[in-house]
């Protein structure tokens, strides 16, 4: 089975677009199975940067890119993104770009729906990237949400926005905001129809066909299994499954189609908005990973939080995905460090663990445990083959290795797309 499924192993962040660009080159298909423009890739190719948010990084090499029905789209910021990337030189049309029938619809009320919960929920909130995203999940398994497919129905699609308005209606008033107009919405979703029906396409039945035909396939995850709605850091998390079981579900292929399972794992950890983070670094340490690896928002633009690599996380990650090998990334950020720090248990109210328990309270009581390595003064930056790198360096990737339970089959050594360093070519895994 020639495809590859990518996810983040950690709470996103982990250097996902590079190496989905990377890989992408060697595809012939690329599909979104999750999220919606809730993440965020940069990548990065020769002078130029690209900043992809729904579309399939597959757009950069041309590849045929699919949004499956599991990503939730907001289709004026996917329109947007369409005419930034065609000003970027990249062509992109209905020809190799396609949009799930079946997927649905992030509209102006879920992004208002956002808004208003997290700032009523004060210190409570979540600190989501405001875009709407959980209010579109909820209304999907509601059985109430406006699908693309909808769109080609303006009789149906009056019907549906009643329904959908009935529900809303109640909880903006319950908010304090206005009334939501059906008409108003109605005119809306008719002016977008002729600009986004062109790429509405049943998606599964492309991708069966590529499949069938023997295409290599690359499925793009978003977010990170941290971020999982049932296996994240619950009720910090995003609104979708991010593991790579998602991926069938999520484009409309059967559970084997996936193929390889490849899980991206930042040399060190970091994470955007609230929630547990046991090995979070308050201090000198901590501002200085932020710095010297870049570490702010590329959707929101928020500083990261950043502390020491959690092998208890990432393992925990590993098995719960799936994960047959690890891209490890950033390794060059941890360059001139003297000390390392590796978090292999948590302590628990007296008692050692090597999971990270399901409960908030046990989230937040976990003290780290930690194993202390020897830094290295070279630079990392940039090495295309192991023996470009200084020999602690290999030996914190080793242990990373053993203590996640997967083996490093791609190194990550700068943003540049040709610093890589290739153990196993995941699409012959
Ligand atoms: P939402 O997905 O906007 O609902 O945000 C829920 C949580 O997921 C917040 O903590 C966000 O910061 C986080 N999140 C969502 N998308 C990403 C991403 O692409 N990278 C990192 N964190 C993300």
């Amino acid at each position: 089975m020639a495809n590859v499924t990518v996810i983040g192993a950690q709470w996103g962040d982990e250097g996902k677009g590079k190496v989905i660009d990377w890989l992408a080159n060697r595809a012939d298909v690329v599909v979104r199975f999750q999220g919606g423009n809730n993440a965020g890739h940069t990548i990065v190719v020769g002078d130029k940067t690209y900043k992809l948010s729904l579309l399939p990084s597959g757009v950069i090499q041309g590849k045929l890119s699919i949004i499956g029905n599991g990503v939730v789209v907001d289709p004026w910021s996917l329109l947007d993104e369409i005419t930034r990337a065609q000003g970027q030189g990249l062509g992109i049309s209905p020809d190799n770009l396609i949009l799930a029938e079946n997927a649905t619809l992030v509209l102006p009320l879920h992004r208002d729906l956002d808004g208003a919960r997290e700032a009523r929920a004060g210190a409570g909130k979540i600190g989501t990237t405001g875009r709407g995203i959980g209010p579109a999940y909820e209304d999907k398994v509601g059985r109430r949400a406006i699908r693309f497919a909808d769109l080609a129905d303006p009789e149906a699609l009056e019907v549906k926005i009643e329904r959908l308005l009935a529900h809303h209606g109640a909880l903006r008033a319950g908010l304090g905001l206005a009334e939501a107009r059906p008409e108003e919405i109605l005119d809306q979703l008719k002016q977008l129809a002729p600009k986004i029906l062109p790429y509405v396409k049943p998606a599964w039945r492309v991708l069966g066909e590529a499949i069938k035909e023997g295409q290599r396939v690359l499925f793009e995850g978003a977010q990170a299994t941290l971020l999982d709605v049932d296996h994240g850091t619950y009720p910090y998390v995003t609104s979708s499954n991010t593991v790579a079981g998602q991926a069938a579900a999520g484009a409309g292929v059967g559970p084997t189609a996936g193929g390889y399972v490849l899980g991206i794992v930042k040399a060190y950890t970091t994470r955007v908005g609230e929630g547990p983070f046991p090995t979070e670094l308050s201090d000198e340490t901590g501002r200085l990973l932020g710095e010297r690896g870049h570490e702010f928002g590329t959707v929101t633009g928020r500083p990261r939080r950043c502390g020491w690599f959690d092998a208890v996380l990432v393992r925990q990650s590993i098995a719960v995905g799936g994960v047959q090998g690890a891209v490890l990334t950033k390794l060059d950020i941890l360059d001139g460090f003297e000390t390392l720090k590796v978090c292999v248990g948590y302590r628990l109210r007296g008692e050692t663990i090597d999971y990270l328990p399901a409960g908030l309270r046990d989230q937040a009581a976990i003290e780290p445990i930690y194993e202390e390595m020897e830094g290295w003064s070279e630079s990392t930056r940039g090495a295309r083959s192991w023996k470009d790198l200084p020999a602690n360096a290999i030996k914190y990737v080793r242990r990373i290795e053993e203590l996640i339970g997967a083996p490093a089959v791609l190194l990550s050594t700068s943003p540049d797309r040709d610093d890589i360093i290739m153990m196993l070519d995941p699409f012959q895994g």
